[in-house]
């Protein structure tokens, strides 16, 4: 539940700073969003820009940022750079079935309020109203890079996913309702926190099955195999 200082709208041009330093602080070793690439979301696809507002300090305090793909066009282990087309989200598809979650960061400040969990409900909403298949993700794994030395990924994510060990990020996914589907590398450029590890997630909307063109036994076997990766 949403605590009572904060809302969520869309996104809107005065945002673009605050949003910059955001994700600064939260990718230190990123490149941070440009202003152009934040109009270029607001433009493609407005009502997927979700913004947590601090309504008592006038603040931004999250966003959650999303665009429609049709993903049997795309590998389900493609970095973000691609799935975004680096980061402009100009390859945004008004048709497409999957809603992909491309981004969710909570300013450090206002982070432990609910605020990812009520930006990731706005993402299931928006997939419920325009009766999507699915939405689909990557939670990255900042807190395996200190263990990679140790332990593998594979065990890893079973140990988080068991709820023997806590990852930051992949943690609160779980608890937000997403479905993981298995771990990918080179998922962001420079997550040496995740040692360049992320897991697939997704959530499929129980009120829409898949599209027909996604019907498994009118897809050639290549897609086939990815598809079923995916499930
Ligand atoms: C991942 C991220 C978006 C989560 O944001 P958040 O707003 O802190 O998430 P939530 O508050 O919904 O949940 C986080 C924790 O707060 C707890 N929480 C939720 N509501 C709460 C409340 N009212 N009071 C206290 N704690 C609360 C949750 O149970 C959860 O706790 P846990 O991690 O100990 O289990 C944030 O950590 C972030 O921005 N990380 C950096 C960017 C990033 O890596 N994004 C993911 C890209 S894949």
């Amino acid at each position: 539940m949403l605590p009572a200082n904060y809302r969520i709208r869309h996104l809107e041009p005065a945002d673009y700073d605050a949003i910059i330093e955001i994700c600064r602080r939260v990718y230190p070793t990123e490149r941070p969003y440009t202003t152009e690439e934040l109009a270029d979301h607001h433009q493609v696809f407005p009502q997927g820009q979700f913004v947590a507002v601090d309504e008592t300090r006038g603040a931004v305090a999250g966003v959650h940022f999303t665009l429609r793909l049709r993903m049997t066009d795309f590998h389900i282990d493609d970095s973000w750079d691609v799935l975004t087309a680096g980061g402009s989200f100009l390859d945004h598809d008004a048709q497409g079935p999957t809603l992909y979650g491309a981004d969710i960061m909570v300013h450090p400040e206002h982070q432990h309020h609910g605020l990812g969990r009520a930006l990731t409900d706005q993402a299931r909403f928006l997939v419920e109203e325009e009766r999507l298949w699915r939405m689909v993700g990557a939670s990255r794994l900042p807190g395996y890079g200190r263990y990679q030395t140790t332990m593998g990924v594979e065990a890893y994510v079973d140990a988080v996913l068991a709820g023997r060990m806590i990852d930051p990020v992949l943690s609160v996914h779980m608890k937000d309702g997403w479905t993981p589907v298995r771990p990918i590398h080179g998922y962001l450029q420079h997550d040496d926190e995740s040692a360049g590890w992320a897991v697939v997630i997704q959530w499929v909307n129980p009120a829409c099955p898949p599209p027909p063109e996604f019907d498994l036994r009118r897809l050639p076997e290549a897609a086939r195999a990815k598809l079923v990766q995916a499930e």
